[in-house]
C-alpha cells in the first residue's frame, strides 16, 4: 500500500515537473518571439515597409543610401522620387537634398532635368555664388558662369598657330601645346578630306576678353553680350584650350550650314575636342549655340561627351569634380 502511494506521488510530481517545464518552454518561446519582433521593429526593413515601400524598393534604399538619408526617408511619407532620383544616370549623392528641394518647387520638371540643373548649378543666377576654377584639372578645368580664372592666370605654355591655319598676324592665335598638337592632327585629317578650317580666335588673356565682352555690350546691350561672350575671368579662351574655327569662305553666321561643320560635329571628339556650346543646351551652358567654339578636353572626355550628348559642365560635375 505504502509503495503504491509513493509511486502515485512520484507520478504526480513528475506530471507537475513536465507541466512546469512545458510552461517554461512556452514562456521562453514567447519571450524569444516577442524579443525578435521588437528587434525586427527596430530595423530599417520594418520601418520602410510600414511607410509603404515594397521589398525591391527597400533593397534599393538600403543599397544606395547611407544612414542619414535613410533616416530622412523614414521621416517622410513614401516618395517615389527618392528611388527615381537615385536611379538617375547622373545622380550625385551629395546633391540629394538639393534635388529634393528643387523638385518641390518645380513639380512639372522631369527628374533628369532636375539632376542636370542641380549638377551644373544652373538653378543659381549666372555670375552669383562663383567659385575659383580648379586649374590643377588642366585640360578638364571648368570655366563657366560660375567658375572663374584669376586675372593673372595664363597657361604655362602657349604655342602660336601658323597663319596657314589662322587669321591675323603670326603670334596672335596661341593655344596650349596639347591643344596645338590635337588641332594639327584634326586640321590635317580634315584637309585631306577636302576641308579648310581657319582659326579665328584662340587664347585670350583677361584684358582681351574684357574688350571682346565690352564690344558686344556696348553695341547690343548686356543681355546679348552675356549670351555670346563671357565676362572677363569667366572665359574658356583664357585657358588656352579653346579654338574658334570656321571654314575658309564662311563666317561665324554661316559656318553651321557648311560641310566642314558637319565633319567637325562627327569627328572633333576623335582629336579631343568638343563643341562646347551646342544648339539645344543653352540652358545648361548659359550661351547661345556657337558652331565655331571647340574646347580641348582630351580624347576620353570628348568621346564620352560626344557619345552621351552631354555638355562639359555636366561631364565635369559627374566625372571630374
Ligand atoms: N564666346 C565664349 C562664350 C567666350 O566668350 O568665352
Ligand atoms: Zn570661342
Amino acid at each position: 500500500m505504502g509503495k503504491l502511494k509513493i509511486k502515485k506521488g512520484v507520478k504526480k510530481l513528475f506530471g507537475i515537473v513536465i507541466l512546469l517545464a512545458l510552461l517554461l518552454c512556452i514562456g521562453i518561446f514567447s519571450y524569444i518571439k516577442i524579443y525578435n519582433q521588437k528587434q525586427y521593429e527596430k530595423t530599417y526593413e520594418y520601418k520602410l515597409t510600414n511607410i509603404g515601400y515594397n521589398e525591391n524598393e527597400i533593397d534599393t534604399i538600403l543599397d544606395k543610401f547611407k544612414e542619414t538619408e535613410i533616416e530622412y526617408i523614414l521621416q517622410n511619407e513614401k516618395n517615389d522620387n527618392y528611388l527615381n532620383l537615385v536611379n538617375e544616370k547622373y545622380f550625385i549623392y551629395d546633391n540629394f537634398y538639393e534635388y529634393i528641394d528643387y523638385q518641390k518647387e518645380h513639380l512639372d520638371k522631369p527628374l533628369t532635368n532636375i539632376v542636370e540643373i542641380i549638377n551644373t548649378e544652373t538653378d543659381k543666377e549666372y555670375y552669383t555664388e562663383t567659385t575659383k576654377t580648379s586649374i590643377s584639372d588642366k585640360e578638364l578645368m571648368l570655366v563657366n558662369k560660375y567658375h572663374y580664372l584669376d586675372e593673372s592666370y595664363k597657361p604655362e605654355t602657349l604655342v602660336s598657330i601658323s597663319t596657314t591655319y589662322a587669321w591675323g598676324e603670326y603670334g596672335s592665335k596661341k593655344v596650349t601645346q596639347e591643344t596645338y598638337d590635337a588641332f594639327m592632327n584634326l586640321w590635317n585629317d580634315s584637309h585631306e578630306q577636302g576641308y579648310y578650317l581657319m582659326v579665328s580666335s584662340a587664347y585670350r588673356d583677361y584684358n582681351h576678353q574684357q574688350s571682346v565682352y565690352n564690344d558686344y555690350k556696348d553695341s547690343r546691350g548686356t543681355e546679348y553680350a552675356d549670351s555670346i561672350a563671357a565676362r572677363a575671368g569667366y572665359s574658356e579662351h583664357q585657358t588656352g584650350y579653346v579654338i574658334d574655327m570656321f571654314e575658309k569662305g564662311s563666317t561665324q553666321k554661316t559656318f553651321h550650314e557648311t560641310e566642314s561643320y558637319a565633319w567637325l560635329l562627327d569627328n572633333a571628339h576623335k582629336y579631343g575636342f568638343i563643341l562646347r556650346y551646342p544648339e539645344d543646351k543653352e540652358d545648361v551652358t548659359g550661351y547661345s549655340f556657337e558652331s565655331w567654339h571647340y574646347r580641348y578636353v582630351g580624347i576620353e572626355a570628348a568621346t564620352y561627351i560626344y557619345e552621351n550628348h552631354i555638355t562639359f559642365d555636366e561631364y565635369y560635375a559627374y566625372f571630374v569634380k
